[in-house]
């Protein structure tokens, strides 16, 4: 599937239903189960590689796990992260990630910041390059940040605002909203044209993401806004079918996954 007919079918109102994937295994599975979305993210770092952060994860790395993840759902739209360092520098550089990780058969590339990455995206769109911009918390930056709800103060709160709308303006088609209160993400979803794909920022943003490892249980402590959906099933992809399905009824995440004000 093409960035296209995900638009369509998210301008229809369905909920987009995304989750992390690294492997050919998973990937066939999500297949099954009605994921729309696969994002090859660079929380790999941790859940398959056993750092404590993304940040020892690289190119290479991404390129390995994009390729497995496409080989196992070819067709299935694949969304893959530029990791710490292969963006930061320069326009060019991100194109030269960006380049590899479609070569590897990403069909989109997700890049995190926010005014600072404006220039970025627009060199990126301008090249045929379709990209997610990621705001609120940003796990590239947990050496600034920590693992902290962001946009809970008024300030911050409008710099995220002004942020989304400018990723907008310069090409992002898709928007990640991590760890905010809901109602700063349910703001940024009205304002926007693009889907905003919520993770711990309440129930109403255009489609939800899940880290896969949180989903079937395997994550030790989870973030509060992780639901596990292996309790009340048989097997994983009765599981993985379960959030695509709570997500699409609207019945994930609820308010004890919400990020407080
Ligand atoms: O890498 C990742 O898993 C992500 C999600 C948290 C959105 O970027």
């Amino acid at each position: 599937m093409f960035l296209p007919q995900l638009l369509k079918k998210s301008a229809t109102g369905e909920k987009l239903a995304v989750l992390t994937c690294y492997d050919a295994s998973f990937a066939r599975c999500m297949a099954r189960a009605g994921v729309d979305i696969l994002l090859v993210g660079d929380s790999l770092g941790m859940t398959v590689q056993g750092h404590g952060t993304t940040l020892p994860v690289s190119l290479e790395h991404m390129i390995y796990h994009t390729a497995a993840v496409v080989r196992g759902a070819e067709g299935l739209f694949t969304m893959a992260d530029l990791p710490f360092g292969s963006y930061q520098e320069s326009p060019a550089q991100a194109l030269a990630a960006s380049t590899r990780l479609l070569a590897a058969g990403a069909n989109m590339v997700k890049l995190e910041g926010g005014a600072v990455m404006v220039d970025t995206v627009a060199f990126l769109s301008q090249r045929g390059i379709p990209v997610c911009a990621h705001l609120g918390l940003l796990p590239q930056s947990v050496n600034q940040t920590g693992y902290r709800a962001q946009g809970r103060e008024r300030k911050a709160a409008e710099q995220l605002i002004k942020d989304a709308a400018a990723l907008e303006a310069a090409g992002a088609q898709m928007l990640v909203l991590e760890a905010i209160p809901t109602l700063l993400a349910t703001e940024v979803t009205q304002l926007l044209r693009i889907p905003t794909i919520g993770i711990g920022a309440g129930p109403h943003c255009s489609g939800q993401v899940l880290v896969l490892h949180d989903a079937i249980g395997l994550t030790g402590k989870p973030p509060r806004f992780a639901r596990n959906f292996m309790p009340e099933a048989a097997d994983i992809e009765t599981a993985l079918q379960a959030y695509v399905h709570a997500v699409k009824a609207g019945t994930f995440p609820g308010p004890e996954h919400e990020t407080p004000a």
